[in-house]
């Protein structure tokens, strides 16, 4: 039996920390054992534009303690009136790692996404040409849809279409959440990466909803079957380049979460690394959380991997049920708060002692 797993420093290619009071509050649980973080737009108003993003990321470092070494990676909020020569801009001078889209209305703070997809042609194209990449949020948002079918008539309607109308763009498929999905990406593997939650590898529909309802179980994509679970956990763990960590930590305050109207979204960045390692010693596959974790997701956004490492040992601790959030948001429930957890962060070093 492993007890104790040294890999290169993690990045986490999905992740919400939110602003004010509430990044200050959950950025350190990512900041501590990630290297780099795909840092979401979807704020109120959104991160649209590289000014947005330059005073957004400001924020973010400003929250740092002053030794850390975490890189927030920004990325641009897509609109139906984004300028091509603004996100060229953003990308030129290093302020923008990608775009994300958002159909509007698909998830949470996503009401200024897109909401004609022939509108954005010029943005993609522009993207295409200075290879900078394009992070989807893979849902329609038609009501005829099917809530459960929203991925997968998506990638039919219009993802698939696009791979072929934009052969040189990149993409990511942002937190995957069915069978489908993982067949999609893996049949256009080098074009379309797929990141993928530690929530959907560990829950089920029955979970959600076969016991009570519980919305800190309420996410977008929603958690799907047993068999899109499984899929996810084989696409994971399978050694696959196409797949990476993305953790889609999103915190919400505990009003928010259980409200008539509940938000979507689950706050996971304290037990995250820790969660995915409990995930690949089930599959037998933890030789291969490095790939996962740390070395797929660098390769697909061309970017090296971290200098860093982090050991994993087995060592059980009990997660937090909530941090506290001062003002108005007052605290956010954790993922997995109060389980026992098997596997803890027990050294990060920023540099590799072999290449240091
Ligand atoms: C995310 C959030 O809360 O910002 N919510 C979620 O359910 N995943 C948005 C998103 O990534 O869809
Ligand atoms: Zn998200």
């Amino acid at each position: 039996m492993t007890d104790a797993i040294t890999i290169t420093m993690p990045d986490d290619w999905h992740l919400h920390v939110r602003d004010g009071d509430m990044m200050r509050a959950a950025l350190p649980f990512t900041a501590e054992k990630f290297g780099r973080a795909i840092m979401m737009p979807n704020l109120v108003p959104p991160v649209a534009t590289a000014i947005d993003a330059l005073a957004y990321r400001e924020r973010i470092l400003a929250a740092l303690p002053a030794d850390s070494r975490f890189t927030p990676l920004m990325t641009c909020y897509l609109t139906d009136d984004t300028d091509p020569d603004d996100v060229e801009r953003g990308f030129a001078e290093g302020i923008f790692t990608g775009v994300k889209l958002y159909p509007a209305n698909a998830t949470t703070n996503s009401a200024a996404g897109v909401t004609d997809f022939a509108r954005i042609r010029p943005v993609l194209e522009r993207m295409q040409k200075i290879g900078m990449p394009l992070l989807i949020h893979a849902e329609v948002v038609d009501p005829d849809i099917d809530v459960f079918d929203r991925e997968a008539v998506f990638i039919e309607r219009v993802f698939e279409p696009w791979t072929r109308d934009f052969p040189e763009l990149r993409f990511i498929h942002e937190h995957l959440s069915t069978s489908i999905g993982c067949d999609f990406v893996r049949s256009k593997s080098g074009q379309v990466g797929g990141t993928i939650t530690p929530y959907h590898l560990e829950l089920n529909r029955t979970d959600w909803l076969g016991s009570g309802n519980r919305p800190y179980m309420y996410c977008m994509p929603v958690i799907k079957t047993e068999a899109d679970r499984r899929a996810l956990r084989k696409a994971a763990t399978g050694g696959e380049s196409c797949f990476f960590l993305g953790t889609d930590s999103a915190p919400h305050s505990i009003h928010k979460k259980l409200a008539i109207v509940g938000a979507a979204g689950l706050f996971n960045a304290p037990v995250a690394i820790e969660t995915y390692a409990k995930v690949f010693e089930e599959e037998n596959a933890l030789d291969r959380l490095e790939a996962f974790a740390s070395l797929n997701g660098p390769a697909h956004y061309r970017l090296p991997p971290n200098e860093g490492t982090i050991t994993l040992e087995r060592q059980t601790w009990t997660a937090p049920e909530e941090i506290v959030v001062p003002g108005p948001e007052e605290r956010a429930l954790v993922y997995r708060g109060g389980e026992a957890i098997a596997w803890k962060v027990a050294q990060v070093s920023f540099q590799d002692a072999g290449r240091g």
